[in-house]
């Protein structure tokens, strides 16, 4: 197989998963242990869509199709009986005049109706009376008319992965046209139609050929679908689905476990089952996008506790805006007695995340409470020296944005509270460090957090697949991405992640830093 046939191979692949499914009695619904936290529902238009895609990208990739050769004796006037033989039968083009999708209880089922197709063949005989052998050749154009195809699919999910099952697979061709040229043409164009019969049986036979043999490929590659998606070095996405898809009449969801672990594929963190309120939400604006993509604030939770765990929370700071903080000169009216005691030394703030953040999606915003510890540092003749810390509850609210395909967001302060947590330099007067504190988190925290949080997370799309006009809903504690999408065959084999995750990737190996803190 060379490159482009299977990174084709590989889009159909996905296409397949888009329109492809089973259905499931209501009841084994509620008996899933598992809870995805990251689904997608896939509206009409987006099933029309991937329909037309797929069968564009079907009819590129079958032909040309070779059919077997056929043979028959037949009566040629004057000569007699001959065995003629039609060769290199090759179906060169193929045009579907319409199609449709339909979600149904046995499954999925395309049918593409009106099409045409064009086939060339060579025929030819020869006949041996005697010594002397009589021959003749020539070709032949065929065209095929008002072809229907049907197919009827199933997609189960096999412990964690898709399973594509071909329930029926037919091809009815309702009319040929046959038109021989060279040799004495004229003389056989009656007897080449007498292989009317044979030449539409072959073409409906290799043609549901090659779809069972293109669904068994399908299949091995759904099944090679990574369980795990490696956003960068620190965390990594369990894409794992869960339960089979699910259908209404007119769209079809699939779940992924869609919790954030470790790079090194350990858990973070349990989350009790949950049940969702309503099944498939298909939101009145999102019904008129092609697919709407929800992530549970589990999702959020799960990164953020791997972050947290991988010690990505705590940032030594040295420069903010406000420079002469960084000085105890600069805090000489603050805290009276670290100005006394480390004249004109200078400093470094150690700022700690202590717990995994908190987020909740309301139905307005991302609300978000961050426990810090801020420790003051001073550089004493070469020395590091802790002097006191400080206890921030901080609120603040995120806003969510899609760019390109990434959940991007930005970061608001709200409010917060500082306490002292100790000090080796008395009693601080709280009302005045608060001030600092604020000065520290609007001019240095906030912004750093939105520089990050800026470039975003990745959405979990399949290869080729770009968010056209998307629009974000917070609801039910999801934040619902609505979006069309476009598709692009750009297809890299060498990386297995979409650039966007690349680029995440190089993020954290070169900076060595906080990615993304919540997303
Ligand atoms: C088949 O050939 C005919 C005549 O050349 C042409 O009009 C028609 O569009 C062709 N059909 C396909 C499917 O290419
Ligand atoms: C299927 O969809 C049609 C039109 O959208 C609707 O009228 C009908 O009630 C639906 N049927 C079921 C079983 O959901
Ligand atoms: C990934 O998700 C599946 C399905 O929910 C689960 O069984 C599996 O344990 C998860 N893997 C990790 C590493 O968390
Ligand atoms: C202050 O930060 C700089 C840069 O990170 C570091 O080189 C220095 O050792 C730090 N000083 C303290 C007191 O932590
Ligand atoms: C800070 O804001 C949050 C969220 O609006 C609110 O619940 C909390 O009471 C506020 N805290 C203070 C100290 O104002």
């Amino acid at each position: 197989m060379n490159i482009s046939s299977n990174s084709m191979a590989h889009a159909i692949a996905i296409l397949f998963i888009v329109f492809s499914f089973l259905f499931i009695p209501a009841s084994t619904l509620f008996e899933s242990e598992q809870e995805g936290y990251i689904s997608a529902v896939i509206s009409n238009k987006g099933l029309d869509f991937a329909k037309d895609l797929l069968i564009e990208k079907a009819v590129s990739s079958m032909i040309p199709l070779q059919l077997s050769d056929i043979e028959k004796s037949v009566k040629i006037p004057v000569i007699g009986k001959v065995q003629l033989r039609l060769s290199d039968i090759i179906i060169y083009s193929v045009d579907i005049a319409s199609s449709s999708v339909e979600t149904g209880e046995s499954g999925i089922v395309l049918v593409a109706s009106g099409a045409t197709a064009n086939l060339s063949m060579d025929w030819g005989y020869s006949y041996k009376a005697w010594v002397i052998t009589i021959s003749d050749k020539g070709t032949a154009i065929v065209q095929v008319h008002g072809m229907v195809v049907v197919l009827n699919v199933a997609l189960i999910n096999q412990e964690g992965t898709l399973k594509l099952l071909l329930l029926d697979c037919g091809c009815h061709v309702e009319d040929i046209y046959i038109k021989v040229d060279g040799g004495a043409s004229w003389l056989y164009q009656g007897i080449i139609d007498a292989f009317q019969g044979k030449i539409v049986s072959a073409v409906e036979d290799a043609i549901v050929k090659k779809i069972r043999e293109g669904i068994i490929k399908l299949d091995s590659l759904l099944q090679s679908l990574p369980k795990q998606m490696q956003v960068n070095g620190v965390v990594a996405l369990n894409v794992t689905f869960v339960d089979d898809p699910v259908l209404s009449n007119s769209s079809v969801e699939l779940e992924i476990n869609g919790l954030f672990t470790g790079a090194d594929g350990v858990s973070v963190s349990n989350y009790y089952y949950y049940h969702k309120g309503s099944q498939t939400f298909l939101s009145s604006t999102g019904s008129a996008k092609m697919v709407e993509i929800s992530l549970h604030e589990n999702v959020f939770h799960s990164a953020a506790s791997v972050y947290f765990k991988a010690n990505y929370m705590r940032w030594i700071v040295d420069k903010i805006p406000d420079q002469s903080l960084m000085n105890t000169a600069g805090w000489r009216f603050i805290i009276p007695r670290l100005y006394e005691q480390y004249p004109d030394d200078d400093m470094n703030l150690s700022i700690a995340v202590t717990s995994p953040p908190i987020i909740r999606i309301t139905d307005h915003d991302v609300d978000t409470t961050i426990y810090a510890d801020l420790v003051i540092e001073v550089l004493s003749s070469g020395e590091v020296v802790p002097v006191a810390c400080i206890s921030l509850v901080i609120s603040a609210s995120c806003s969510a944005e899609i760019h390109g395909n990434n959940l991007a967001g930005s970061i608001r302060l709200v409010n917060f509270t500082s306490s002292l947590k100790w000090s080796n330099i008395g009693n601080l007067h709280m009302h005045l460090v608060q001030a600092v504190m604020s000065t520290i988190l609007r001019t240095f925290f906030m912004p750093y957090l939105n520089l990050h949080l800026g470039k975003g997370f990745p959405l979990p799309l399949p290869h080729g697949f770009t968010l056209q006009n998307a629009e974000i809903i917070l609801h039910d504690s999801r934040v619902t991405v609505c979006s069309d999408v476009s598709f692009t065959d750009r297809y890299d084999l060498n990386n297995q992640l979409p650039v966007s995750w690349q680029h995440a990737l190089l993020d954290v190996h070169t900076k060595n830093q906080l990615c993304s803190l919540f997303m």
